[in-house]
């Protein structure tokens, strides 16, 4: 099959024939349908992300089920499905106190026997996971979620990553309440979603900021009340300013250093900055701890939407058909594979909300 291979961080992927394993016993093969470009798989291209090379990237699709494992029940061939980075145990203390996302098991990177998915010429061929960028997907039965045969798939796609970690970290992660006031700080695939979850949860102001005009405008749509583009002056002045004192729940959905100190910068006191964008491991942030103690701000890590994604991802989906979660106006533009690498360029420029790979 076709896959796009990282073999060199900060070099262009590669579009090359490699070769899929068949399930193993609780595996399933995924024709894609579709998968959306997420910035996370430019942090691991760039190294931010540190990932084993050679590599097939790829975390934000959705497909057809192809064949299943001898002891998988969930899947039959011919299912619609969104797959996810969080696949679970069901056993360890995190799955037990309701928090599925922070469970990771190792086999759902890698087989624990050690042979591997995907190989080229007999030599093995790492996943990130899924491994979307790719015309088909060999992952642990747990890495999947099934969905209405009436959803498009390509909007379903940005579902598995962008949509969930936007909308959770709204509704799951810093449960917006009713009325509250927000910020979003980037207006990406995942900013963009960030923004509708606190529409969804009924927040009386969205402030959406970036760099971008059209990206503003497109936030407006989406449901932003205020807008701030942050090259015209301090965006946490101009917060403080419109909110008189500051907002109830600040999202970062870059990850720049100085976007997470305006984040913390932004919250009211008693606020919270929920921390969505994701730095490079190696990089710290300085934050005035008085100001956090004294003024009781709350900082909130937020990963992939604190989901729980076989019930999160078909709520997303009815959202989508019943009209309250827009996705249509986040894609930007819709690719063959071969397109990937000036994808990666679009959003290194800020052309594109999401570009979405399409397969035939
Ligand atoms: N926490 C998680 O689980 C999780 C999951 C997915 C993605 N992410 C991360 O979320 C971040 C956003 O992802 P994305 O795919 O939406 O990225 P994106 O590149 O599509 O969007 C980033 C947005 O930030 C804007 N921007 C850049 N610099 C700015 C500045 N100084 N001030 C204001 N706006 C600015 C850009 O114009 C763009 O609209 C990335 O760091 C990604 O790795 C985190
Ligand atoms: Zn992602
Ligand atoms: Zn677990």
């Amino acid at each position: 099959m076709k896959a796009a291979v990282l073999r060199e961080y900060n070099a262009p992927l590669e579009i090359e024939e490699i070769q899929i394993d068949k399930p193993g016993p609780y595996e399933v093969l995924t024709r894609t349908a579709a998968s959306g470009i997420c910035h996370s798989d430019l942090h691991v291209i760039e190294g931010g992300i540190p990932m084993p090379t050679p590599c097939v990237l790829g975390h934000e699709p959705a497909g057809i089920v192809e064949a299943v494992g001898s002891e998988v029940t969930d899947f039959k061939p011919g299912d619609h499905v969104i797959g996810c980075l969080n696949a679970w145990c069901g056993k360890c203390n995190y799955c037990l106190t309701g928090r599925p996302h922070l469970c990771m098991p190792p086999e759902m990177l890698a087989r624990l026997d050690g042979s591997s998915r995907l190989t080229k010429d007999g030599g093995p061929i790492m996943q990130f996971a899924l491994s979307s960028f790719a015309e088909q997907m060999l992952t642990h039965e747990r890495s999947l979620v099934k969905i209405r045969d009436d959803m498009p798939l390509d909007r379903a796609s940005l579902i598995g990553c962008g949509v969930t970690t936007g909308i959770g970290a709204a509704l799951r992660t810093a449960k917006v309440e009713p009325g509250a006031v927000c910020a979003v700080i980037g207006c990406g695939g995942v900013g963009l979603s960030t923004l509708q979850g606190c529409r969804i949860a009924g927040a009386s102001r969205i402030i959406a900021v970036d760099t971008m005009d059209w990206k503003l405008e497109l936030a407006r749509e989406l449901g932003a009340t205020d807008v701030i583009n942050a090259s015209n002056g301090d965006p946490v002045a101009q917060i403080q300013e419109l909110t008189g004192g500051g907002v109830d729940y600040a999202f970062e959905c870059i990850g720049l250093k100085p976007t997470i100190q305006q984040a913390v910068g932004m919250a009211a006191k008693g606020g919270a900055a929920v921390l969505v964008g994701v730095l490079a491991v190696t990089e710290t942030v300085e934050f005035s701890a008085a100001d956090i103690t004294l003024q009781e701000k709350r900082i909130l890590g937020s990963f992939m939407g604190s989901n729980a994604f076989r019930r999160d991802m078909p709520q997303y989906v009815d959202y989508y058909l019943d009209g309250r979660l827009r996705l249509d106006e986040m894609i930007s533009k819709r690719i063959p594979l071969e397109e990937i690498n000036p994808a990666f360029d679009a959003m290194k420029a800020g052309e594109v909300a999401r570009s979405v790979i399409v397969f035939d």
